[in-house]
Parts: structure tokens; sequence; C-alpha cells
């Protein structure tokens, strides 16, 4: 049976929400003011009907969106999005009982995303190639995705054409496509060993297709040419399925948030480095330590770190979960920055209040294990100085920010 609801707000996970006497429901694409019409299962309301729609409400890009789990926002105007987002920031601050100044999001999608995920063989339909739809384990094929640097969409049917070679393996498959300096980097996550005669068509494919490099489970099959990455005017040579930032505009964004925060400073620990995102242009004005658990992005680190016209930097693999940098470790550090995975560096922002560290910028893509860490330096003597919210995952409900703090 269906029902009308008001939708009041839009949730952390970017669905409205309504408050009616049965509780909160969740209805998946609607706007805040907007009177729809539902059929409810539990909290959760599948829209039937827009009756009274929204004024911020637009019209959708892409043909998939609805149907694709990857996007959750296409139809909300630039504006409220943006302050939306920064709301999420603001308000997982508050919940913490942290007070600062929340800056405008920046919007920092330049032109797409230069890595993705594309799936495949899952689902009722095996040779789908595309994301997930929402809540399932259904593929959905694309062949559009506007969010996607060009070279990357355009990488669909070549994505389809791999998968169909790798299906004949009967498992599930992950592409993991990177945008990188020359072409397309892709590892395949997902068959185990390829038996040999599959192996060999990969292999073909890719020097058909002029892939840079095609890698199995982080081992490289057929290799053009390395695939390299550009860091300020560093040249890093990419382990497979590298992190780097969503978009070459996202990262410019957050490095010069960084830059901006390294005034002044001598010596830097760049923890949660990656491939040296920060650390590597950081070193073009002081001394860098950087860390991080990923054996082949710290090798991809060190051999860039060799780099002319950089000052010193020593590059270490270190789970800072378990061994976070204690004070001692950081006595001759001016600047700490921070770039952790979701879950945030709670054992590291422990050792940053004991310690006597004058700055942090804290780089984060959770809102709420910032906040959580947060409150942790600002206890430990730091205040909270600036934070601004950045969004490179155009119409998801992800936003990522630099915080930067100072005692
Ligand atoms: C959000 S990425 C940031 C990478 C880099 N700063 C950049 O911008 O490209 C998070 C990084 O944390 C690393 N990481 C995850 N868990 C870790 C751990 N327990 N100890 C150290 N590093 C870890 C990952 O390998 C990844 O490089």
């Amino acid at each position: 049976m269906s029902e009308q609801v008001r939708i009041d707000a839009v949730g952390r996970q970017g669905d409205g929400i309504a408050s009616t006497p049965q509780g909160r429901v969740h209805v998946a694409y609607t706007l805040p003011g907007e009177l729809v019409e539902i059929a409810r299962e539990g909290d959760r309301g599948t829209l039937l009907h827009i009756i009274e729609p929204s004024a911020e409400r637009i019209a959708q890009r892409c043909k998939h969106f609805g149907e694709c789990g990857g996007c959750a926002l296409e139809h909300w105007a630039a504006e409220p999005y943006l302050a939306w987002k920064r709301s999420l920031v603001a308000e997982a601050l508050a919940r913490e009982g942290v007070s600062a100044e929340v800056a405008q999001t920046m919007p920092a999608y330049g032109a797409g995303r230069i890595r993705a995920v594309f799936h495949s063989g899952r689902g009722a339909k095996k040779e789908a190639v595309g994301f997930a739809k929402r809540r399932s384990h259904e593929i959905v094929d694309l062949d559009e995705c506007p969010v996607l640097a060009p070279l990357l969409e355009a990488a669909l049917p070549l994505a389809r054409q791999l998968a169909k070679i790798l299906l004949s393996t009967g498992k599930p498959i992950d592409l993991h496509v990177t945008v990188a300096e020359r072409g397309l980097d892709i590892d395949i996550r997902g068959p185990g060993k390829l038996p040999k005669p599959i192996e060999s068509r990969v292999v073909s494919f890719a020097a058909e297709k002029k892939v840079l490099r095609i890698s199995l489970h982080g081992e490289p099959l057929a290799q053009l040419m390395p695939p390299t990455h550009l860091i300020g005017s560093v040249r890093v040579t990419l382990p497979p399925a590298p992190f780097l930032q969503a978009t070459a505009e996202g990262e410019r964004v957050l490095a010069e948030k960084v830059m901006q925060a390294a005034e002044g400073a001598k010596f830097a620990a760049d923890l949660f480095s990656g491939i040296g995102t920060f650390a590597l242009r950081l070193a073009s004005k002081m001394k860098v330590s950087a860390f991080d658990n990923h054996e082949p992005s710290i090798a991809a680190l060190q051999a860039a770190a060799k780099s002319p016209g950089l000052k010193p930097v020593t590059a270490s693999v270190r789970d800072l979960f378990r061994w976070p940098l204690v004070a001692d470790e950081l006595k001759k550090i001016d600047l700490v920055v921070l770039d952790p995975p979701r879950v945030g560096a709670e054992a590291q922002t422990r050792e940053l209040a004991k310690s006597k560290v004058k700055k942090v910028a804290y780089v984060s893509c959770d809102a709420d294990t910032f906040a959580r860490d947060a409150k942790t330096l600002v206890d430990g003597g730091f205040k909270l100085v600036a934070v601004t919210p950045v969004d490179q995952f155009q119409y998801s409900p992800h936003i990522e920010l630099v915080g930067v703090f100072k005692r």
C-alpha cells in the first residue's frame, strides 16, 4: 500500500528523510520539502511518485541514475547540494563538541574521476560490467558515466571486452582501472591464478588495445610501459591498483591546502603517505619522513624521492594503527600531515595529543572519524583553526576535507 510523506531533510547517506507517526522513513532520490508517494518497508520507502517537487530539483545527467548505486544526488542543484556537504562536516564536529569555522565546500571535479573499480560476473546478469546497484550485488551494465574522466569513461567498452575473456573462469571480476599519464593501468582482482590460455588472451588484449599495464592481483601480466603519475613536478611510477585521489583537481586542491598549512615548517612527517601525494610536494621545501603500510606505495615513493631538486625524503613501511609514531619520534617534526583511510587515525592522534608537535594538517575522507580524532587533538591542546570540505565525489554522499590544527 502506498502513502504520502513530506521530506524534511537529506540524511548522511544522501537519502531524503521524512518524519511520520510511525517513525522516520528514508526515501532515496528525494529532496527537502518534497511531498512524495512511497511504498514503505520498515524505515525505508521506495519513491513511487513526486507529488510536489522541490524548486532545487534538477534534471539527471546520467541515464543510469536511479539504478546505479554510484550516485545518490544527481537530482539536486549545486548550491544546496554543496551546502549539505558542508553541513555533514559541521554537524559531525558539533556532535563531538569541537568548535570550528567550516568553510564553504570546494567543488573539485576537474575533468572527472581518474580511477574506478568496474565489477563483473555477479548477480543474474553475469556479463554486465559497471557498478553495483543500490543495496544489491546486481551490476548495472554501464555504457556511460559522466563523472569519470573521458579516458576512463572510454575504457568501459574495453573493460567489457576484458571481462568477457576473464568470465570464462566463472569467478566474479573486479577491474581496478587508473588513468596514468600516458594511458590506462588495469589491475584484475578476483579470478585467482589464470589458466594459461586465458592469460595469453589477456596479454594479447593488452598489446592490441595499448593498455600501459595489466596486472593480476598486483602482479604484472603485460606492460607496454610503466604507468606514471605526476606529483607536482615529480614523476612517480605507479604500483598496481595505486591509491590516487579521486580527481586530479581534488589532488591539486587538497595539496594546495596542505602546502599552505606547511608554510614555515622545516621538517614534516607525512603519515598514511601512499605514493607521496603530499610528501613529494612538501619535499620541494622541507625534509620529509613518510610512512604507510603499503609496501609497493612506499617503494614507489622511495624511487621518486631520488628525483633532482628535492630535500631529503625517507619513506618507511609501518602499520600506523598498531605502531603510531610516538612523541619521542616526533620531537624534530614541526608539521604532521595525516591522510588515513575512512576509519581515521585514532591511535596516531592519541600520540600526537601527547607530543610537542605544533601543527597538524589532517586530510580526511570521513567526517565522523575526522571529528572523533579532532576531539582527541583538541583535548590534547590543539585548536582546529581551519576546516575546508572538498568535494571530489560529485553526487555521492562522500566528502573529503582538510583540517588544520595548531597549538
Ligand atoms: C586515503 S589514502 C592516502 C594516501 C596518500 N596520502 C594520497 O593522498 O595519495 C590512505 C593511505 O593509508 C594507508 N594505510 C591504510 N591503513 C594503514 C595502516 N594501518 N598503517 C599505515 N598506512 C595505512 C593506505 O595504504 C593508503 O595509502
